[in-house]
């Protein structure tokens, strides 16, 4: 698994206004989509293109375009789901799938209660939305379950990710094409599974609600 830490200002200002607690859900959402939009020009530093030939007014020439089968991005329900436009604004030819996962609050295991993708992803550059990292096992399971569908490169776009979640992909995801992209790693997880400073529950913040 290949980690990608993003350093930029503008990364680092927006994402200190998403972890003020004073910062309201309009404002939140805003900015998470603003901050995807930089993550996801990162993330997509890899995305397989085709050479082409066109005509300028002036002469011919050869350039790129994004290549055939077209990615697929997966916000995974329901944080993930304000993260969506960011990426598909710098990839508006993407097809996009949906995968529902709830952490259980006691044992924080993942589980799955919807799936909206092809079932078929042989050959698919996968771009995997969730705005935290925390225990990693949301994001383990999702891309388990991605590349069990023959995804043969997956990328995870995270705000935030906890130093605890990196080390259980490391190990669980070990020898898989994978990369996970953030605006930080944080310091620890709290005893709540919450990512410490953090910015709280990113869906509740985003949505203003419990
Ligand atoms: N999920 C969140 O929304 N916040 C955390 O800090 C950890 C998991």
């Amino acid at each position: 698994m290949r980690l990608h830490v993003v350093d930029h200002p503008l990364v680092a200002h927006k994402l200190t206004t998403l972890r003020d607690q004073r910062t309201d859900s309009a404002t939140f959402r805003r900015l998470a989509d603003e901050l995807v939009t930089l993550l996801a020009y990162e993330a997509t530093r890899d995305v397989r293109t085709e050479q082409v030939d066109i005509q300028t007014p002036v002469a011919r020439t050869t350039g790129v375009k994004l290549s055939h089968p077209r990615p697929l991005v997966v916000p995974i329900l329901r944080a993930g789901l304000g993260m969506l436009d960011g990426m598909v604004r710098l990839l508006p030819t993407a097809e996009v799938g949906f995968l529902g996962m709830i952490r259980n609050e006691e044992t924080l295991e993942a589980s799955t209660y919807a799936t909206r993708m092809p079932e078929d992803l042989s050959g698919r550059q996968v771009y995997v939305l969730d705005p935290m990292l925390a225990t990693g096992g949301t994001l383990v399971a999702a891309i388990k379950e991605l590349i069990r569908r023959g995804a043969d490169d997956v990328t995870a776009v995270v705000l935030l990710a906890a130093p605890e979640g990196v080390a259980v992909m490391e190990r669980d995801l070990a020898g898989t094409p994978v990369t996970v992209v953030t605006a930080s790693v944080d310091e620890r997880l709290d005893g709540n599974g919450y990512i410490v400073p953090g910015l709280g529950d990113a869906g509740d913040r985003m949505y203003g609600s419990a």
